[in-house]
């Protein structure tokens, strides 16, 4: 067990999927995972572990923002051996051509500072995506026909912003969304040598000031989840759409 996660040794598999919202991770536990069990529920930010077609996965909040993600994916990687951790969240829309309900996947992150700049240092270091996991999120968001964005977005440490300026020089930049951890999440991962991608759905934007209902959030957040599962095991979801295929 670590500080902030009280799960037992083994209980947690080598990929995690994180939605910042622990009451997201129940959900989606339950919404898509067979022999679901909760691991733990430190501080109510809980945690599942279940199988997807055979794999097991488990499903952690982070909480919100980097200094929150920070701590659970230091302890994910450090105290549980964790290799892939694939971020499930929302974000707002920055480019019009970025609409509500769309996917983001973040092929790299800019920050004005995370909980890893204390080890940066004046380092300008370019929080990037891992290239398979990528790759294989692209062709799930392909093959479902799911409409999604690949690029830059920008990992904020505030969610009201009152930085026009920074956000005018974003959009100039073509960063296509805003959210508040992956940066830190892509760091710990380069850092310790694990994979890791940040999958989002567009929830507001931020220049139509347009915002999803409680229930289109349910419906795109399912989308999200499932192009995370096909990402961590694209071999399963073959054979899972292979067995459909022959058993109709
Ligand atoms: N700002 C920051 N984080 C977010 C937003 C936003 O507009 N929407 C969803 N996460």
């Amino acid at each position: 067990m670590t500080l902030h996660i009280g799960a037992a040794p083994e209980t947690i598999a080598d990929t995690v999927l994180l939605p910042g919202d622990p009451l997201r991770a129940h959900w989606a536990a339950h919404t898509f995972l067979s022999d679901v069990e909760p691991i733990h529920s430190v501080r109510g930010m809980l945690g599942f572990t279940g199988t997807w077609n055979g794999q097991k996965v488990s499903i952690q909040g982070t909480g919100m923002g980097m200094p929150s993600l920070s701590i659970y994916v230091n302890e994910l990687i450090t105290g549980y051996n964790v290799q892939t951790l694939i971020r499930i969240g929302s974000c707002g829309g920055m480019q019009d051509h970025v609409e509500l309900r769309d996917i983001v996947l973040a092929m790299a992150s800019s920050s004005v500072s995370t909980p890893s700049s204390t080890v940066l240092k004046e380092l300008s270091y370019a929080p990037i995506a891992d290239w398979t996991l990528l790759r294989n999120a692209v062709r799930s968001c392909e093959t479902q026909d799911i409409r999604h964005h690949i690029g830059g977005i920008y990992s904020s440490d505030t969610f009201y912003s009152d930085r026009q300026d920074l956000d005018q020089q974003l959009v100039r930049h073509g960063i296509l969304a805003v959210e508040m951890e992956a940066a830190e999440l892509y760091s710990l991962a380069a850092r310790y040598n694990r994979r890791a991608l940040a999958i989002l759905t567009v929830s507001d934007h931020l220049t139509t000031g347009q915002a999803l209902s409680a229930d289109d959030r349910e419906h795109s957040f399912s989308d999200m989840v499932a192009i995370a599962l096909e990402t961590a095991f694209p071999e399963a979801a073959n054979q899972a759409s292979t067995n459909d295929r022959t058993s109709v």
